[in-house]
């Protein structure tokens, strides 16, 4: 962990990005190296599609998924080094990747009602302390006054093998071209949307990470964090 970077008390740094740029790997990284709780928000529109799926709603239908998702309870457990997701006291840790949930996600995240609901949640849980935050919109919408601001860039098919490699290690067979699909069927519909659509916030800073390793992105940000604004890119 690193105690010299003179940061403030308390702070936000928002890291936004489409699938596979490798912002949950740098939120990770970057918070324990900043003793910062980090806070995965698409883990959260997953939890809302995975429990509408689970009862059996269309997830088109914005209010039937309101429904089931007002109230809904979702909390990370820090578990080794991943974060056990607790929806409603059970663990959908491994259910909100599952492709079924990944293949409707961007339908829940594009409603209006939800998108309250989680933004509502997630400005909650970033109140106080050190929080990474990543997600679409954090830098953007949720916390526009965030004090750092990352946006995570990398070409479609980098993007793809890092999914792709994801998803090997927890044994699933799917080919390239599905995931490549995939992706590019999700950034079309979060950077379509009319609500907080998937965009470069103010004052973030962008990083294309397609041939950069994990570490090179890290000293990147850690840069940035440490100079107050300079040495990113
Ligand atoms: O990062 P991810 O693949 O787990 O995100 C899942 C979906 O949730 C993706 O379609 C984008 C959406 N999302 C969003 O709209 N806003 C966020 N802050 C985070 C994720």
């Amino acid at each position: 962990m690193i105690d010299d970077l003179k940061l403030p008390e308390a702070f936000v740094i928002a890291i936004d990005g489409p699938a596979g740029s490798g912002k949950s790997t740098l939120a990770k990284r970057l918070s324990m190296e900043l003793g910062a709780v980090m806070i995965d928000t698409g883990a959260m529109y997953r939890s809302a599609t995975a429990i509408a799926m689970d009862a059996d709603i269309d997830v088109t239908d914005e209010w039937a998924v309101v429904n089931k998702t007002q109230g809904i309870e979702i909390v990370f457990v820090p578990d080794g080094d991943i974060q056990k997701v607790i929806v409603n006291g059970a663990d959908y840790t491994k259910r909100i990747r599952e492709p079924e949930v990944s293949s409707k996600v961007s339908i829940v995240a594009a409603h209006g009602a939800i998108r309250d609901i989680m933004t509502e949640k997630q400005r909650q849980m970033g109140a106080n302390g050190r929080i990474v935050m990543e997600g679409r919109d954090i830098g953007s919408n949720v916390f526009p006054n965030a004090e750092y601001k990352f946006f995570l860039v990398a070409d479609d098919m980098v993007r793809a093998k890092r999914r792709m490699a994801e998803l090997g290690e927890g044994g699933r067979e799917i080919s390239i071209e599905e995931v490549l699909d995939n992706i590019r069927a999700r950034d079309r519909l979060d950077s379509e949307r009319t609500q907080s659509p998937l965009v470069k916030a103010e004052g973030a800073i962008e990083i294309d990470t397609s041939n950069l390793n994990i570490d090179e992105v890290l000293s990147r940000m850690i840069n940035y964090l440490s100079s107050g604004g300079q040495g990113a890119s």
